[in-house]
């Protein structure tokens, strides 16, 4: 088989067999197809797209381009959730804790921004010493002695996926409908749990632009799953405004330890409590949504679930004085204030814009090998709805 016919067939909108992708996925892994082979091919796909029974073959051949976990040690049933992505989005890191403080194990492999969209491993790892890179071993003995770890995508689990992602954020392929739902169930598949959650982001700071596109991309996904024997609940969330208050790595740990402290904003809560009350459902504690909601909320004021937040970050080597004392952050240096210049109400609050933003100010990377600086971002003073005066803040840039 030939990578120059394969790229050239998709280039021609042909559909790719079954072994024409494994063996794309396959030497592309091993490193015989080369970056710049993968690009075209990536390019091709993001152009003229995929059917069903494709998506499905990459899904799985990238699946198998490493291990799979198995978390049957652990328990019986295992709940994974995964978002697609999205501006201000920090729901894992706050929802996770909550989970596992309802005695649900928690074993979460998150990933790094991508594209203008931040990611759960970048924020974690704004806490001095937190390692989302531990091995495997200890991530499945985390799990079994505390309840919860989050790590980044590890080498040997869907490695096909960690070369595509990172590639596909430097050459503008990330939003296409077969590349984001392989990328996802792949790693879902292959980090082993038996249920799936997905917050399925919907508006102009996603990859899905419009209700209709997410539909599609969670009906997708869906399907994926059951092939693969995982039940999977799809939430979609709206992506028309950042999540929450603030974007850039360590505002965004801020903003999650206060929610883990019972302050809010309204979107936060409504977006953690249905998406806990999934997956509390799917893990078999309880099939009454309203019922669990409550759960939620209960552990959040009683400090349960903060005090999960600090076990994992002690565990896995984060240094929880900067959680109890959120001041030892470090501050970016200058903070440009957005002034309002008429009084009003606040009609539109682009998350695209914001999210570019934030990616310029240097919380997000702009090639594959760029360092991230976790201390600038965005911190709105205002949402969509809200009142605002002549001359008084609608948010602040906090830049180096
Ligand atoms: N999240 C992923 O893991 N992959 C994508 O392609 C998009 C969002």
């Amino acid at each position: 088989m030939n990578i120059l016919e394969i790229i050239a067939k998709k280039r021609d909108k042909q559909e790719l067999t079954k072994e024409e992708i494994e063996f794309f996925v396959t030497e592309y892994t091993k490193g015989t197809v080369t970056d710049y082979q993968a690009a075209a091919l990536i390019m091709a796909i993001y152009l003229n797209g995929m059917n069903s029974r494709e998506t499905t073959d990459l899904t799985m051949a990238m699946t198998c381009s490493g291990e799979t976990l198995d978390l049957s040690s652990i328990s019986d049933i295992v709940v994974d959730k995964h978002s697609t992505g999205g501006v201000g989005d920090k729901i894992t890191i706050i929802l996770m804790p909550i989970i596992a403080s309802l005695e649900i194990p928690v074993a979460k492999m998150s990933g790094r921004g991508l594209g203008f969209t931040g990611g759960t491993v970048d924020k974690l790892e704004s806490i001095p010493g937190y390692s989302a890179s531990i091995p495997i071993e200890e991530f499945i003995e985390n799990v079994k002695e505390i309840g919860i770890s989050v790590i980044g995508q590890t080498m040997n689990l869907a490695p096909a996926d960690k070369k595509m992602y990172a590639l596909r954020d430097t050459i503008s392929c990330v939003e296409s409908m077969p590349l984001i739902a392989s990328s996802i169930m792949s790693k879902k598949i292959a980090a082993g749990a038996n249920k799936i959650v997905l917050e399925v982001t919907c508006g102009n700071g996603a990859f899905m632009k419009n209700k209709e596109d997410a539909i599609k991309l969670a009906e997708e996904m869906k399907e994926i799953g059951k092939l693969a024997n995982k039940e999977t609940v799809c939430v979609l969330t709206n992506m028309n405004e950042p999540i929450g208050k603030t974007i850039g790595n360590t505002l965004e740990i801020i903003e999650a330890v206060e929610a883990l402290k019972g302050n809010m904003t309204e979107d936060i809560e409504t977006i953690v409590t249905t998406i806990g009350a999934y997956i509390i459902k799917l893990s078999g504690n309880g099939d009454n949504l309203e019922e669990n909601k409550l759960k939620i909320m209960e552990n959040i004021n009683n400090k349960k679930a903060y005090n999960k937040f600090l076990e994992l970050v002690k565990k896995q080597g984060g240094d929880i004085s900067f959680i109890e004392d959120m001041e030892k952050f470090e501050k970016a240096k200058y903070i440009v204030p957005v002034i309002s210049k008429n009084n009003g109400y606040v009609s539109e609050l682009n998350a695209l814009t914001v999210g570019k933003i934030s990616v310029n100010l240097g919380a997000g990377r702009m090639k594959k090998e760029d360092g991230i600086d976790n201390a600038v971002g965005i911190m709105l003073n205002k949402k969509i709805g809200d009142k605002v005066e002549k001359r008084r803040y609608l948010s602040l840039y906090t830049c180096k």
